[in-house]
């Protein structure tokens, strides 16, 4: 008796604390659910549709999406129907996939046009790449290796990276730049590399991010911005800053951009230097972390703590980390990990940075261009993707 009754406490023991180790910290369903009713709202305000026509900002002052004419140049356009492919991956609602359907249709024509810049990869991946994952639709596919082809043509094999802003060549006397965003691109090269293009695409990309490991980090594993090369030798000019406060200072969005994408690159490639040197970059970012974790646009704004935030930043740090949580081997590092992540996505979920009833977005209290004094402390159409990202990450995360 004595012995039964000991067996039942230890295993009364085990399963409650296995449980306390399984529970979600915050409410994903809910923070999803949320998200979910966002997009209604959005839909509502977009109604009667324009679909090339894709929301991106509101305003600190303002409750209505500003929008933008789908374009080459025009980065964010991938990230509204990016949304829509979460949502109904989330929902399983029929009416949101067709909505996901008719706002990436608006994209078609970028996968026969020569390429602007990099952004090629967050216009097209973002929605393809989301569409034909959930789908399997052929023409996406298609559309997909088109697009990474176009991508590719913008890579310099003398540099070994991709020139990010053939626009900025001219305009700051950058002959090759590199930035820091560049690396999320590098997904759609391993994507199509893997799906019938060309095995060259991943090769690229493992020159692109072999070249920005090396090149466009300071000794404290923090980033620069842009790189600048010489198309002569190949060889690094210098690191300098766009959007940041100053060419030796820590843009928050740019690490972010980091983390996640050598967390992706170790993903696609096996390769352990990549997972050693993701997690060398994010320590840094969270050890610079104000204690909401929820960083300022720059680290080192010297206007700290009157500086605007980024939750763009955190949205897309807050998905990185979660997957990063799943590589590491030794598991105090993939609970530091997934800890932190989880502390973002709270924060992020908080009345402090949740939109709520007062706007359609997601998450207010993004910074785009602090130096040019362009959308600071809004709604930024990017933040709420990489956030619902993150969040079914987590879920999915949660359940298996
Ligand atoms: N890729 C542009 C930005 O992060 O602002």
């Amino acid at each position: 008796m004595y012995h039964r009754n000991f067996f039942l406490l230890i295993i009364t023991v085990l399963t409650f604390s296995g449980c306390a180790t399984l529970r979600p910290s915050f409410d994903v369903n809910e923070a999803l659910t949320y998200c979910s009713s966002q997009v209604n709202r959005t839909l509502k305000q977009l109604s009667p549709p324009d679909y090339t026509l894709m929301p991106r900002s509101i305003d600190d002052s303002s409750n209505t999406w500003k929008c933008y004419k789908v374009s080459r140049e025009e980065w964010c356009s991938g990230f509204w129907p990016g949304i829509l492919w979460y949502d109904y991956e989330y929902t399983g609602d029929t009416a949101i996939l067709n909505q996901a359907r008719n706002y990436n249709a608006s994209l078609d024509f970028l996968s026969d046009s020569p390429a602007f810049d990099h952004d090629l990869g967050f216009l097209m991946y973002c929605s393809y790449g989301n569409g034909y994952r959930l789908t399997r639709d052929t023409t996406y596919k298609k559309i997909l290796l088109k697009s990474a082809t176009i991508l590719s043509t913008l890579f310099n094999p003398k540099v070994g990276t991709i020139l990010s802003w053939p626009r900025e060549v001219e305009k700051n006397g950058w002959p090759h730049n590199t930035i820091m965003d560049n690396m999320i691109n590098l997904e759609l090269l391993f994507w199509a590399s893997k799906n019938g293009g060309n095995p060259a695409l991943a090769q690229m990309a493992v020159s692109h991010a072999d070249k920005t490991m090396e090149n466009q980090f300071r000794s404290d594993y923090t980033s620069y911005h842009v790189a600048v090369y010489d198309t002569i030798t190949g060889k690094f000019i210098k690191g300098v800053t766009h959007q940041g406060y100053s060419d030796s200072s820590v843009w928050a969005r740019g690490q972010a951009w980091a983390i996640y994408g050598f967390t992706m690159v170790y993903r696609e490639t096996g390769n352990p230097n990549y997972l050693d040197f993701a997690q060398k970059i994010a320590d840094v970012y969270l050890k610079l972390l104000p204690a909401d974790y929820i960083p300022y646009w720059d680290f080192n704004d010297p206007a700290i703590p009157n500086a605007p935030k980024d939750a763009s930043a955190a949205a897309v740090t807050a998905s990185a980390l979660l997957e990063l949580s799943t590589m590491v081997h030794q598991p105090a590092q993939s609970k530091k990990y997934r800890d932190a992540a989880v502390h973002m996505l709270k924060s992020l979920s908080s009345p402090t940075y949740r939109s709520g009833s007062s706007k359609p977005s997601f998450l207010m209290h993004s910074t785009g261009n602090m130096p040019k004094h362009a959308e600071v402390d809004v709604s930024l159409i990017y933040a709420d993707y990489y956030y619902m990202e993150a969040l079914l990450r987590y879920k999915r995360m949660l359940e298996h």
